[in-house]
């Protein structure tokens, strides 16, 4: 099976999301993070994935953005911070989130190897135009799909149909990268081959799809799809 178009995940697996709360924690002005900034960053992603389950569940959906302030709402009231500037400053450095070091190189060597590159996220358009642009890597990416093309949140297949729509590919010749194990699980189901990029040494997801390789980071994408 040959691969001719790798997808990627975005918040978490281009885009580091501890990353706002980190840099606001080492701010002047923002000491209430210093002790709690780790329990706010996992509060906060926790929360917003949980409300994308369950809006799609639902079929109330509202865009990224609000589910992502909303969860930050929640992860700041259980830390006990009340201060506006801190949530203000949060929403912000979300919005120009920092790529994982080795994003430009990765998506640099698949372009040059011939591959098909986009993004298919849960993100806004405009979320994900602002993390692009901040990252530099818009010139290394053929599509930037956002769900609000479809008005539902991963894992729904209607998601993961707008790759093929796209691309113009087929399903088994697309390379699906997540550090989201559920979602790498639903991408397998789906019937893209998968990896599931996982940083953290986490347990694999119980769900009925065991992604089809395992990394620790993305440094090594461009030789599984040549090699595929
Ligand atoms: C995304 C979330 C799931 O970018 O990380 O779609």
């Amino acid at each position: 099976m040959a691969i001719d178009t790798c997808i990627f995940d975005a918040y978490g697996t281009l885009f580091d999301v501890t990353a706002a709360a980190r840099e606001a924690a080492s701010e002047d002005g923002f000491e209430a993070l210093t002790d709690t900034w780790q329990t706010v960053a996992r509060d906060w992603r926790d929360k917003q994935l949980q409300y994308t389950w369950l809006r799609a569940v639902t079929g109330e959906h509202v865009d990224f953005w609000k589910v992502t302030g909303d969860g930050l709402d929640w992860a700041l009231e259980a830390s006990a911070i009340a201060d506006p500037k801190v949530r203000d400053r949060l929403m912000q450095l979300y919005w120009e989130l920092s790529a994982y070091p080795e994003v430009p190189a990765m998506l640099g060597a698949l372009k040059d190897a011939g591959v098909a590159t986009g993004i298919l996220s849960n993100g806004s358009p405009e979320m994900l135009q602002g993390a692009v642009s901040s990252a530099g890597v818009g010139r290394l990416l053929d599509h930037v799909l956002s769900v609000e093309s479809v008005g539902i949140f991963k894992p729904s297949s209607k998601v993961y149909d707008m790759v093929g729509r796209a691309f113009g590919c087929e399903a088994g010749r697309v390379l699906f990268v997540s550090s989201n194990g559920w979602d790498a699980s639903a991408a397998k189901g789906y019937g893209f081959c998968t990896v599931w990029v996982n940083r953290m040494g986490l347990p694999v997801d119980r769900l009925d799809h065991r992604p089809d390789h395992v990394m620790p980071d993305l440094s090594g994408i461009p030789a599984l799809a040549a090699d595929l």
